[in-house]
């Protein structure tokens, strides 16, 4: 009798241990469980602006690289040769050096001006320039060389 009243004692003792053990131990897991949930949820709206971010880079590189008028292409581009006749380029601003190229009609410049011709270097080294951007920097160009 007194050693059963001792085991359930013993018991008592023990599942009380057990039961804190266990408890704490709960308390621990659903922490690192909020933990991991909050981190999750950090990492998910970090990981959906990574790709909003990849995304909207792409269509802004795009939309750039579509964009950009005949203007910027020739200021960032052609500006160097083209702004100075540097190299025998037809200078901006000068009618009569784009007579005679004119002549040969705009579809072969606008091809000139992509793949190159002679001294002029493919797409007036503007890598990242579309055929469009180039066309329109070769509008540009003859627009303000008239
Ligand atoms: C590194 C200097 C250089 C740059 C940069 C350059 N050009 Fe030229 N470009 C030339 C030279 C030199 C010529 C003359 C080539 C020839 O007739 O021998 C030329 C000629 C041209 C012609 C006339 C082609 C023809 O068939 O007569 C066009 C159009 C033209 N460039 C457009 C552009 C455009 C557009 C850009 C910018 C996107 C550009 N170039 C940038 C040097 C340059």
């Amino acid at each position: 009798m007194k050693n059963l009243k001792l085991f359930a004692l013993c018991t008592a003792v023990v599942s009380l241990l057990t039961l804190g053990a266990c408890s704490d131990e709960k308390g621990e897991v659903k922490l690192s469980a909020e933990q991991e949930k909050a981190m999750s949820e950090r990492l998910a709206p970090a990981g959906e602006i990574s790709l909003v971010g990849e995304v909207s880079n792409a269509p802004a590189a795009d939309s750039s690289g579509g964009s950009r008028s005949g203007e910027d292409v020739y200021n960032t581009s052609c500006k160097t040769c083209h702004g100075s006749g540097m190299a025998g380029a037809p200078k901006y601003g000068a009618p009569e050096q784009w007579t005679a190229r004119l002549e040969k009609g705009i579809d072969t410049l606008y091809t000139h001006a992509i793949q190159g011709f002679q001294g002029m270097p493919p797409k007036g080294l503007c890598m990242d320039c579309s055929d469009d951007e180039l066309k329109a920097s070769v509008d540009y160009m003859l627009d303000g060389s008239k």
